[in-house]
């Protein structure tokens, strides 16, 4: 009996011995993010490790003991959406400013303060008995929470929800040359005009001022005002900040090359683009799934994301887009987020949809999308074509990079959308090239050593295993920018040719004196 409970002892120390305690951490009120968190979560949990959750959208039905959430839902009010502030027909009449830098920096800064400032949070955080082995944290113009694994004395793992670029490069490398690397808030695709070059250039320009002129300042205070007591019940003192942040051991970028226009990146950059996708895909409800099936002609499907809503488009393109989805011979699924009177047959509405699962259907033609990152990554997943009608933030970039790629349209988001949307899908209906690319480009996304899914669980291990994978830092992190531009040489070789020509001037001066003497 004792022999028996020795051997499950061990049974259990060797099979447990990799379980490991992650705090995963996606502060954003915004569904499509924590579509992420969750990917970690889901993938993390089956792997046996115990997770820590802080979110806004706590899972629901979640039964698992080692899942731990700290709900942040009370933070939905940073989003004004719904209101006529942050709507797609604010947009279209100009009333949001598009894409600025400072906006987008302190809108990273607030919600970082909103999530400290939560209750839920602040009482978690105080709770001196709690020890993670690593931090997973959504990273988003602030590095603030880097403070976490200061806290832990653990390793920092930062996920980034778009690609490899050169904003989150500097922190484990150096931001990539403009030259050849756009901003996630331009819309420039590989090769760049002269002007497009300047345009780059610019951006890094105007962001790295931005930041160290007016964010950063305000970033410091905040650390310094949530971290140091948190560090000071601990016994441990609050580290610099402008070393804390160039730290982290990993980050984990949600892209894949099949997606093109990617620069070069370090050791530590990884690229898990479409770990958040269940595979397979989960069924169908039942009424979609008959609809799907009995659409002879096809399926288009239609959705502005989770975060922009459809039914904030003007009335008029409304109706001009149910009329004209009504002489279509094909089945419309549009996520629409009200009721609509009056549908023509071949168009449904619904206020939420399964969208993996809709573009999972083989009667699934295209997408008519927003061109949001999760939309864009998951169209690629399923090889399904786009039509792009993109809103705001990285959405240009993104539609821009399907369109180069060769599998989507674009159509802008303007009062003529109907009549646009009309041609571009007639054009997708009537040219097979974009099903073709799409197809291809998918082949060359899934085919990859192990899923993304496990290969996220294997780095996170790994770096955790290795106390924060110093071996896979950047030489390059280390380096003051001089060094790397070999400025101090060039002071050097300056300072030896000022000193060769004043030599030499002084002798000449002297013998000239000398020869002046002679004659005289
Ligand atoms: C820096 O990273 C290492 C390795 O991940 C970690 O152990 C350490 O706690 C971090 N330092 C600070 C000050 O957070």
């Amino acid at each position: 009996m004792a022999k028996a409970q020795i051997i499950l002892c061990v049974l259990g120390v060797i099979c447990c011995a990799d379980a490991y305690k992650i705090l995963v951490v996606f502060p954003f009120p915004i569904r499509s993010l924590n579509n992420l968190g969750e990917g970690y979560v889901r993938h993390l949990l089956k792997a046996g490790h115990e997770v820590t959750f802080i979110t806004a959208f706590p899972l629901k039905n979640e039964q698992n003991e080692k899942l731990r959430q700290i709900d942040i839902s009370s933070n939905h009010q940073l989003m004004v959406s719904g209101d006529s502030t942050f709507s797609i027909k604010s947009v279209m009449d100009g009333q949001i400013p598009m894409n600025d830098v400072k906006m987008m920096q302190e809108f990273g800064l607030y919600s970082s303060i909103m999530m400290f400032e939560h209750e839920n949070v602040k009482k978690f955080l105080e709770d001196t008995s709690q020890q993670f082995d690593a931090v997973i944290v959504d990273l988003y113009e602030t590095e603030i929470y880097s403070g976490l694994s200061a806290l832990y004395n653990c390793p920092m793992i930062w996920s980034y929800s778009m690609g490899a670029h050169w904003l989150v490069l500097r922190l484990i490398d150096e931001p990539t040359n403009p030259a050849y690397s756009a901003d996630y808030l331009s819309s420039n695709v590989l090769p760049f005009t002269f002007k497009q070059r300047l345009e780059e250039l610019w951006a890094q320009i105007l962001w790295t001022w931005t930041k160290w002129t007016s964010t950063m300042p305000k970033e410091k205070e905040a650390f310094t005002k949530y971290f140091k007591p948190l560090l000071e019940n601990r016994g441990r003192t609050l580290p610099d900040y402008d070393q804390l942040i160039y730290n982290a051991s990993l980050i984990f970028g949600n892209e894949h090359h099949a997606f093109g226009n990617i620069p070069r990146t370090p050791q530590n950059f990884k690229f898990i683009g479409g770990f958040h996708i269940e595979s397979p895909a989960k069924p169908l409800p039942k009424d979609l799934q008959t609809l799907m099936d009995n659409s002879k002609d096809g399926v288009i499907y239609f959705s502005m994301g989770s975060t922009w809503n459809s039914k904030d488009l003007p009335e008029s393109v409304v109706e001009g887009l149910v009329k004209m989805f009504g002489e279509l011979k094909q089945t419309v699924i549009w996520k629409f987020e009200a009721d609509l009177p009056n549908l023509p047959k071949n168009l449904h509405i619904t206020k939420w949809a399964p969208q993996p699962s809709i573009l999972a259907h083989p009667n699934c033609l295209f997408f008519v999308t927003h061109g949001g990152h999760l939309s864009s990554t998951e169209a690629i997943h399923f090889g399904v074509p786009i039509i792009g009608v993109p809103i705001f933030f990285d959405q240009f970039i993104n539609i821009n990079k399907a369109l180069s790629k060769g599998y989507a349209l674009k159509v802008h988001l303007n009062y003529d959308l109907p009549r646009n949307l009309k041609a571009a899908i007639q054009t997708m209906l009537s040219d097979s090239k974009y099903r073709k690319q799409a197809k291809e480009l998918s082949s060359i996304y899934h085919h990859r050593p192990v899923p993304p899914g496990q290969e996220m669980v294997h780095w996170v291990t790994h770096v955790i295993r290795t106390g924060g994978a110093p071996h896979l830092r950047s030489p390059a992190l280390n380096m003051a920018f001089y060094q790397k531009m070999y400025l101090d040489f060039a002071a050097l070789v300056v300072a030896i040719v000022v000193a060769v020509v004043l030599v030499v001037k002084k002798l000449c001066g002297g013998r000239k004196a000398v020869a002046k003497e002679k004659r005289n």
